[in-house]
């Protein structure tokens, strides 16, 4: 990608300062370039007639196929960059990316300013799970657990923490099209195009969740719990109601040994939570995770009311991974597991069959979760229709929060004379989801979050709307923008 490595040098030649550029020179803003780890049968960008090939092939070799190229992507990823971040040295490649937080801050600066407010340090901003937040649901309020409470008082932590990062394509395109900006948007709507220009294929967006050790929420001084993720539930009145957050699953507990940074032989569930034992205790190394230090604790900002501190560790629970290599984008999530090999709904023993032998250490210890179709049998990206078997593809740290009230969008899945119509998070497809991702302009637009069923790029919903190319924040940014002026322009009116 030469036109990357031009906007590096420029960059690193006229826009930094002398300071700044030694900084630089340990991390461009845009991070580390996405590896191609050496894994028999992956390849990035895989060509999107390869990919569609397996989408629509539909056997079990097929989906092998596209779990592969997941795991590929989940080990470039968690790949040790040689870049220091936040002060973390040999940073796997997803932290080095630019943040959500960067770019929007890009948007609204010459490129000049952001990168004097950014280097020499940047700062990894953890927020609440913002998809939740927008539905009122906030992931570090306390929440009550009556199922895990046990009798000794061990209280699992259901807190989780979010960043967005794009890798240098991805960061770029938006940064250099402007695609933060309102005014670029509304550009798109007045020229009468239905969505902006599609991303270059190697575009990769990932949403990694963390969790937050901390002293104060250990067990015997020692040990930090944590709820089990149980499976997919079916689905009843009350998981409509309240979704199935962490507070309400009734998996058991699992329990990290903080004073072991290394791996353990555990790989059980306590299902009681009765306290920790051999079989159900961690460690730190079984995990992707960084432990804070008093030289970088300053460089990690929680919005919210938990500080991090040093001597604090990040988990990484969980990640959402998204790559241009197809129109409709793939989709592919991440989730921390106790036994990897057997790792419960919505991931499952053919997924995990298919990891590489290539993939060792901590990212081994992940489960999968894929969406590369919306219904199975595949359906064309127009003139489809909506039949077939549901392809559920979710984050248990993520989507299964939502009840059904979160959907403004859902349709039926039809097979044969049967019928069925997904209305909670953990029925969930995060291509059907995201090819919703829209700004709406005209009076009579909407926009909404879907659940799983086909949905066409020419489809009537997306009347009045800029479709965002999948990517939801992209419509998160500009419509707050547009709340914003309008908010500007109703308080110039009634001042008047
Ligand atoms: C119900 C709707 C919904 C579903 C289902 C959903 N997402 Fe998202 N996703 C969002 C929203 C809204 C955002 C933006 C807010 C945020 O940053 O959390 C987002 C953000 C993201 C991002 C950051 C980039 C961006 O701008 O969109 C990625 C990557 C992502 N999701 C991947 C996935 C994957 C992979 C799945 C399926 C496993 C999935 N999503 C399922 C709504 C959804």
């Amino acid at each position: 990608m030469p036109y990357k490595h031009f906007l590096r040098v420029i960059c690193a030649a006229s826009l930094l300062s002398g300071a700044a550029q030694a900084a630089q020179a340990e991390s461009s803003i845009w991070g580390a370039d996405l590896p191609v780890p050496a894994i028999p049968g992956y390849a990035f960008p895989e060509p999107e007639a390869t990919l569609m090939g397996w989408v629509n092939g539909g056997s079990a070799a097929d989906n092998a196929n596209i779990y592969l190229h997941g795991w590929g992507l989940w080990d470039a990823l968690t790949t040790p960059s040689t870049l220091t971040v936040y002060g973390i040295q040999n940073a796997p490649v997803y932290l080095t990316w630019v943040t959500k937080q960067e770019l929007v801050a890009m948007s609204k600066t010459s490129g000049k300013t952001l990168f004097q407010a950014t280097a020499p340090q940047r700062k990894l901003r953890l927020s609440d799970v913002t998809q939740l937040s927008k539905f009122g649901v906030h992931s570090m309020q306390p929440k009550a657990m009556p199922e895990l409470k046990a009798a000794n008082g061990i209280t699992p932590d259901t807190s989780v923490l979010e960043t967005v990062t794009y890798d240098p394509v991805s960061g770029q395109t938006i940064n250099d099209r402007g695609y933060f900006k309102l005014a670029t948007i509304q550009q798109v709507y007045t020229s009468k195009q239905p969505e902006i220009a599609a991303f270059p294929e190697p575009s990769v967006v990932v949403k990694p969740v963390y969790k937050v050790i901390s002293a104060k929420t250990l067990y015997q001084n020692r040990y930090y719990v944590m709820p089990a993720w149980p499976g997919t539930p079916a689905v009843t009145p009350t998981i409509e109601k309240n979704g199935f957050p962490e507070s309400s699953w009734n998996g058991g507990c699992v329990y990290v040994d903080t004073q072991n940074t290394g791996t353990s032989t555990a790989n059980a569930v306590d299902p009681s939570c009765s306290g920790p034992s051999a079989a159900t205790t961690y460690g730190l190394g079984d995990f992707v995770h960084y432990t804070l230090t008093a030289q970088n604790a300053a460089f990690f900002d929680v919005a919210n009311t938990q500080k991090v501190v040093a001597g604090d560790t990040l988990l990484l629970m969980a990640m959402h991974v998204s790559t241009r290599e197809m129109t409709e984008w793939t989709w592919q999530t991440f989730f921390w597991t106790p036994d990897p090999a057997n790792p419960p709904l919505p991931s499952s023993t053919a997924i995990a069959a298919a990891i590489p032998a290539q993939l060792t250490g901590a990212p081994a210890h992940y489960a999968g979760s894929f969406a590369y179709a919306m219904v199975s049998p595949n359906q064309p990206i127009n003139g489809g229709k909506s039949v077939g078997q549901p392809v559920v593809g979710y984050n248990p740290y993520l989507e299964s929060d939502f009840g059904a009230n979160v959907f403004g969008l859902t349709r039926p899945i039809v097979d044969g004379s049967q019928s069925w119509t997904g209305t909670v998070g953990v029925q969930t497809n995060c291509m059907t989801c995201h090819a919703l991702a829209a700004v709406a302009f005209s009076k009579t637009a909407q926009t909404a979050y879907a659940t799983d069923f086909y949905i066409a790029r020419d489809d009537p919903f997306f009347a009045g709307t800029v479709q965002t190319e999948f990517l939801w924040s992209i419509a998160d940014v500009v419509s707050s923008q547009q709340t914003q002026a309008l908010q500007k322009t109703f308080k110039h009116k009634t001042s008047k």
